[in-house]
């Protein structure tokens, strides 16, 4: 049993790991570790309280695959929900289709009675407000939102610290290896952009034959390249975890162009190894890993890639 979480979601690190040595599935642990993140108001990249788009609005996006089946449920853009995560399961469980998204994903909510939430709260439209004080000019500002918003987005400060994630892989008693991702995604993005964590492939993949891969930070990066799927077709191909996880961010540092630095690859093998790198990073990256043996969930430090 194993399971890996990034730094974010550390709040249901917990949890997950609780669920997880009771030999429940791996799967359900980590998206109930997930949803203590989601409502976590600390936390202002996932869930309630995050940081919204460009029009204030909270769109929140989230994944599930379970590795063994390789069935997927993926929701995009849903608004007034409380737990995507748990959404983006019952896609899984309830439809024959793999994702959901904007109107479509919340009537999909509705009816399968998913739990209303109004996730904006003041401290996350005040610090919206203040983001289009400082970036508006006074024209923009008397007609807003009736502007175009691409000149607004064009002006938006460092892309590379407006966001984050949560993503947690598992290996479960029964061997199931399983992947599952919650985010805001970008801070004052266009309305209806969807990052990697809702696109399977790209922020995460699971595949109980050879293991799992999730990645965080700048989603358009790891959807060029495929980053999580390409890390399991590595391993299939005969990659340790760790060399997998080096050549997926050869392929990302070779698309030369876009927000390259930060982006991390978490990464987990069927026999337990587990590789977790940084590209570029000026800062300490950790995460959290917790296996049979800890008392409680442990927290670690990622190797940084230059490339
Ligand atoms: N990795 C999260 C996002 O790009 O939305």
């Amino acid at each position: 049993m194993l399971l890996i979480a990034n730094y974010e979601g550390r709040s249901g690190t917990n949890r997950a790991a609780e669920i997880l040595a009771s030999k429940e599935n791996g799967l359900r642990a980590i998206i109930e570790g997930i949803k203590i993140v989601e409502a976590n108001l600390d936390i202002h990249t996932v869930g309630m309280s995050s940081w919204p788009n460009i029009l204030g609005e909270l769109q929140l996006d989230a994944a599930v695959m379970d590795g063994t089946t390789r069935r997927t449920g993926a929701v995009g853009a849903l608004r007034n929900f409380k737990h995507p995560v748990e959404v983006a399961y019952r896609i899984m469980t309830d439809i024959d289709h793999e994702i959901l998204v904007g109107e479509g994903a919340e009537r999909f909510a509705r009816e399968i009675g998913a739990e209303i939430a109004k996730n904006e709260t003041e401290l996350s439209i005040n610090t919206w407000h203040k983001h289009l004080n400082d970036v508006l000019t006074e024209e923009q500002k008397a007609k807003f939102p009736d502007v175009r918003l691409l000149d607004i987005k064009n002006k938006a400060v460092d892309p590379e610290k407006l966001f984050d994630t949560t993503v947690y892989l598992s290996i479960d008693h029964e061997a199931r290896i399983s992947s599952a991702t919650s985010t805001s995604g970008w801070a004052w993005k266009y309305p209806g952009r969807l990052g990697d964590s809702p696109i399977i492939g790209a922020g995460s993949y699971a595949d109980s034959r050879y293991g799992a891969c999730a990645c965080t930070h700048t989603g358009e990066m790891s959807i060029r390249a495929g980053t999580a799927r390409s890390v399991v077709l590595y391993m299939k191909m005969g990659l340790s975890v760790a060399d997998a996880v080096y050549e997926a961010a050869r392929d990302l540092a070779d698309l030369k162009t876009g927000y390259l630095d930060e982006v991390t690859i978490h990464a987990v093998d069927k026999s337990g190894n587990h590789k977790v790198i940084g590209l570029n990073s000026s800062e300490e990256i950790r995460y959290v890993i917790w296996q049979p043996g800890m008392e409680q969930p442990e927290i670690k430090v990622a190797e940084i890639v230059r490339l």
